[in-house]
């Protein structure tokens, strides 16, 4: 399987790539948004690519996907294409169970931030439903699927900084430690630090920073990870 990841930073040099019908992106099998991009900047790449779009939303641009009321955020975005919002759920991808959390610790009273007791609510209970999913395949099909967690923020200690804004959620790790995902993509870090690619391995889940725009390919789990250069 072959993901763009895409987060953060519209890459003008992927919309290059998108105008040009590059090699480089063909056989793509899905795009996946961590965050923090503008409604029309997705459209334009799912559009160009003709692929599903799954995505979470950051901390930023949140007004472009949701509504909010006293309740919450109620998802309003609509895709020409479709875009499938993963927030607080999952979705069956072939072989794959894609799990999304959106949104960051909370730093300031913006939309979409969560403390780490609210995020630890939410990871808990998209935990038992995708237990739930793949007790019910281990039985029906005597398989389960290998899961693929999209988020914005980080996870505590990994890629995150010690600002509220940036620091990950421990609750992140606990998904790790009893699902253990074959890989966790994420965005909300932005390497100042020159480093083009950033990737941790976590027990035996992979951990990709998608900032700007990454392709990950996935054969018989082994995985690779392409930047795209901005
Ligand atoms: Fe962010």
């Amino acid at each position: 399987m072959k993901i763009l990841a895409v987060s953060d930073t519209e890459d003008t040099y992927l919309e290059h790539l998108i105008q040009a019908h590059s090699n480089k992106l063909c056989k793509t099998d899905c795009i996946v948004s961590c965050g923090d991009l503008p409604k029309k900047y997705l459209e334009y790449v799912a559009d160009g690519l003709n692929k599903s779009l799954y995505f979470v939303v950051g901390n930023h641009f949140t007004s472009q996907f949701y509504e909010f009321d006293a309740k919450g955020a109620v998802q309003t975005a609509d895709f020409e294409h479709g875009g499938i919002d993963l927030h607080g759920r999952f979705e069956i991808f072939g072989d794959y169970i894609l799990v999304g959390f959106g949104g960051s610790m909370r730093y300031n009273p913006g939309k979409f931030q969560f403390k780490e007791s609210e995020m630890e609510k939410i990871v808990k209970k998209t935990m038992s439903a995708v237990k739930r999913r793949r007790f019910f395949d281990s039985m029906a099909l005597h398989k389960t699927k290998d899961i693929i967690v999209v988020s914005h923020a980080p996870v505590a200690g990994v890629h995150d900084k010690s600002d509220m804004c940036h620091s990950g959620f421990k609750c992140f790790g606990n998904f790790i430690s009893e699902m253990r995902p074959l890989l966790w993509i994420h965005g909300h870090i932005h390497n100042e630090n020159g480093k083009k690619i950033q990737q941790t391995l976590l027990g035996s889940t992979l951990i990709v920073n998608a900032v700007p725009s990454k392709i990950i390919e996935i054969d018989n789990n082994e995985l690779s990870v392409r930047q795209i250069f901005g």
